[in-house]
């Protein structure tokens, strides 16, 4: 019953925020638990490298935690201004505060992109809603959440962990949620008159390698997209394994190894192109 007060007042006070209502005095905020605050933080791989944004940062654990234990660089952007005083003072308190930043700022007009890693721990209609920008992100970035998932883009890697001191729910246990930011791979490539479609759903691609006037067929081949990586499935026909290089609209996508019937066309470099054909 609890649960459900806390999760349906965390539910109205984002939706308040998702229109334009402001925070309240009694902002409900549930924390996440420690442990799965490292879980979360070691599921992305975080390390000295990395700035960490916590989109509804609470009292600050994720980032302070991100910074003390793993060295990242972060920002914790909240609109409860009580709680951003209290994030600055335990990040004082911590002695990290030269590398944590607590905004108080609404999380649906924060700029994502210095971001190489962001966690939350919202409502799934609130994922749901900052899908679109997080899935434009550069490619290879992390997000972890806590709990929600984000509908039909699935995620890398999910763990549940037991979590007895768990604040709210009867089963005490927590799931957290991997998603790597795919590069935008769907539509047309070319390398001289050598056409490769490529049909991308989230992490998901099927391409199509097509040499223009050759007697031979297409070769087929399906897989994932990890970052800037593409590599076919341990079943697929053809095996093959392709690379990104630079920007998705004017990079190249370096067709690094292909085997089978189309091994001739490995080394070969692709430019998007934004025609019928090649
Ligand atoms: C479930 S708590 C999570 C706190 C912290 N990230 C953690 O995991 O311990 C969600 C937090 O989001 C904050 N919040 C809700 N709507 C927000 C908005 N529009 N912009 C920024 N923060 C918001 C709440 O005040 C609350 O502290």
């Amino acid at each position: 019953m609890a649960a459900t007060r806390a999760l349906a007042a965390c539910a109205l006070l984002l939706g308040g925020a998702v229109g334009h209502a402001p925070a309240q005095d009694d902002v409900p905020f549930i924390t996440t638990p420690d442990r799965v605050t490292v879980a979360m933080l070691e599921l992305a791989g975080v390390t000295a490298r990395d700035h960490v944004l916590d989109l509804g940062s609470g009292d600050g654990r994720i980032v302070i935690t991100a910074a003390k234990r793993f060295g990242a660089s972060g920002l914790g952007v909240e609109i409860v201004p009580e709680l951003v005083a209290k994030s600055r003072a335990h990040a004082r308190a911590a002695g990290v505060e030269a590398r944590v930043e607590f905004r108080e700022q609404d999380l649906f007009t924060t700029d994502l992109a210095r971001a190489t890693v962001v966690t939350m721990y919202l409502l799934p209609e609130v994922n749901l809603r900052l899908r679109p920008r997080l899935l434009a992100l550069a490619p290879g970035t992390r997000i972890v959440s806590h709990d929600w998932d984000m509908g039909d883009w699935r995620p890398d890697r999910t763990l549940t962990l037991d979590v007895p001191d768990k604040a709210i729910g009867r089963e005490k246990t927590s799931q957290v949620h991997l998603w790597v930011v795919p590069a935008r791979l769907h539509g047309l490539w070319c390398a001289g008159d050598v056409a490769l479609e490529v049909t991308q759903r989230f992490q998901r691609f099927s391409a199509t390698l097509q040499p223009r006037g050759a007697p031979a067929p297409a070769v087929v081949f399906d897989g994932r997209i990890d970052g800037t990586q593409m590599t076919t499935d341990a079943g697929s026909a053809a095996q093959a394994r392709l690379r990104l290089d630079g920007p998705a609209d004017s990079g190249t996508l370096q067709l690094v190894q292909m085997g089978g019937a189309a091994a001739s066309h490995a080394g070969r470099s692709f430019r998007r192109v934004h025609a019928a054909a090649c």
